[in-house]
């Protein structure tokens, strides 16, 4: 659907398009004849790539970190530009998006909740609030605060920041034992990159959930949820979870994958998502059939999973999140029932990126993330994946079977 066209198209201010969401908004912008404008600052604005400083209407620079300010310059950027929607594209950034929404009485998410979906401390209260089945957790400070907790929840259990993404500082704990490396890998994080964004350093510490992972995004238009494909997930097992691939459609049956849909829906409007999407995780512990949300952000998926929903489904969840953040009535109806899936190819330590190369199979694609002399962290967290394929097919299974053929065949070499 075509909403609008070159300059006559309405305006959208993503917040912050850098990342693996800016390449889908940038096409779905393009499909519906949106303008786009970013607020970002001017150093990171340097860093952009040629495409997306080419597909940008304008640009609102700014300091991000400085929430009055931020909010002070984008008001007057907006109003100037006649944007008439606010799209949080970079999960840190999704408070601002709400409060800017709100002082310009835009379509957004509830104000009150802001902070909800970027703070897992939060999160946990809000899904509390909703009676969302979510892990039992707790807060602590300190190591010492981490081994009162612990007890309570019981082993194992998981360590993670209250404010971070891409599994950074998540550890799965065993025991005692590894405990204070875990709350010191947690607390490492004290700003976010590349803004220099103040986190918070308090430590979750959440009851282990057994099973099988999954993804399910949901757009909401006007306080009303409509449910985005789910999408089965692959991680590393062990101490440090990172995905390792993601497939459409999720294999589950259908009354589970309504399930799924359903508490995603239910997660997303308990963190105030109201005019906006969001992106909701869940695991199922064997042999029962209900699901709890690990967590929700309200914003795209990264990993490229628009690119998988899309080749599985049709659904294109960036062009759903424009339509939301305008207050239109999204296309989230599945116009094709193929499958995909994406995998990512991870070192089996750090080192200095040697040589790589994926096959070309027939039915993939593939991209690299990381070039020979480049450096290969450690495979704690997703900043390792040296690449990915994308596999095509007719179902979950094939496509799966064949990116997995693809990623096996790569050679990876690290000094
Ligand atoms: N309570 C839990 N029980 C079981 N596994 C968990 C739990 N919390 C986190 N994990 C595992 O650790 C992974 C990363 O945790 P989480 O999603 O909370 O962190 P994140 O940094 O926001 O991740 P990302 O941005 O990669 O989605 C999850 O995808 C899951 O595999
Ligand atoms: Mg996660």
């Amino acid at each position: 659907m075509m909403i609008g066209e070159g300059p006559h198209g309405p305006g959208v201010l993503v917040i912050e398009p850098m990342g693996n969401a800016g390449r889908f908004l940038v096409e779905a912008a393009g499909r519906l004849g949106v303008r786009l404008y970013a607020a970002t600052h001017e150093d990171v604005h340097d860093g952009y790539p040629q495409w997306l400083r080419a597909a940008l209407a304008g640009v609102c620079a700014t300091d991000l970190t400085d929430t009055p300010r931020a909010l002070e310059d984008m008001e007057a950027f907006c109003r100037r530009h006649a944007v008439t929607g606010i799209a949080p594209a970079w999960e840190l950034f999704t408070p601002l998006a709400a409060l800017l929404a709100e002082r310009l009485g835009l379509p957004g998410n509830d104000p009150r909740l802001a902070h909800a979906p970027r703070n897992k401390i939060l999160m946990g209260e809000a899904f509390a609030a909703a009676g969302i089945p979510a892990p039992r957790w707790a807060v602590a400070h300190d190591a010492a605060e981490a081994r009162q907790a612990a007890e309570a929840l019981g082993w194992p259990l998981v360590v993670k920041p209250a404010e971070q993404g891409g599994s950074w500082g998540v550890s799965v704990v065993d025991g005692p034992d590894g405990l204070a490396e875990a709350v010191a890998a947690a607390r490492r994080f004290t700003h976010a990159g590349p803004h220099g964004l103040e986190l918070d350093t308090r430590v979750l510490l959440q009851e282990y959930i057994p099973g099988r992972e999954y993804s399910c995004d949901t757009v909401v238009v006007g306080g009303v949820a409509h449910p985005l494909p789910v999408v089965g997930k692959d991680t590393t097992e062990g101490r440090y979870r990172i995905e390792t691939g993601h497939t459409c459609p999720s294999g589950l049956p259908a009354p589970l994958v309504r399930e799924v849909q359903d508490i995603a829906a239910r997660a997303a409007l308990a963190v105030g998502v109201r005019d906006g999407i969001a992106h909701t995780e869940v695991k199922i512990p064997p042999g029962t059939g209900s699901p709890y949300v690990i967590e929700t952000g309200a914003r795209l998926p990264g990993d490229n999973l628009c690119e998988v929903v899309e080749a599985a489904t049709g659904v294109n969840e960036a062009v759903a999140q424009l339509q939301a953040v305008l207050g239109l009535a999204p296309d989230t109806a599945p116009t094709r029932t193929d499958a995909a899936s994406i995998r990512f190819l991870l070192p089996e330590h750090g080192g200095v990126l040697r040589r790589v190369e994926i096959p070309d199979l027939p039915g993939t694609h593939s991209e690299l993330h990381l070039r020979p002399g480049d450096t290969v962290p450690e495979p704690s967290d997703s900043a390792c994946r040296i690449g990915h394929v994308v596999a095509r097919a007719e179902t979950a299974d094939r496509a799966r079977a064949l990116a997995g053929r693809a990623a096996a065949r790569s050679l990876v070499e690290v000094g």
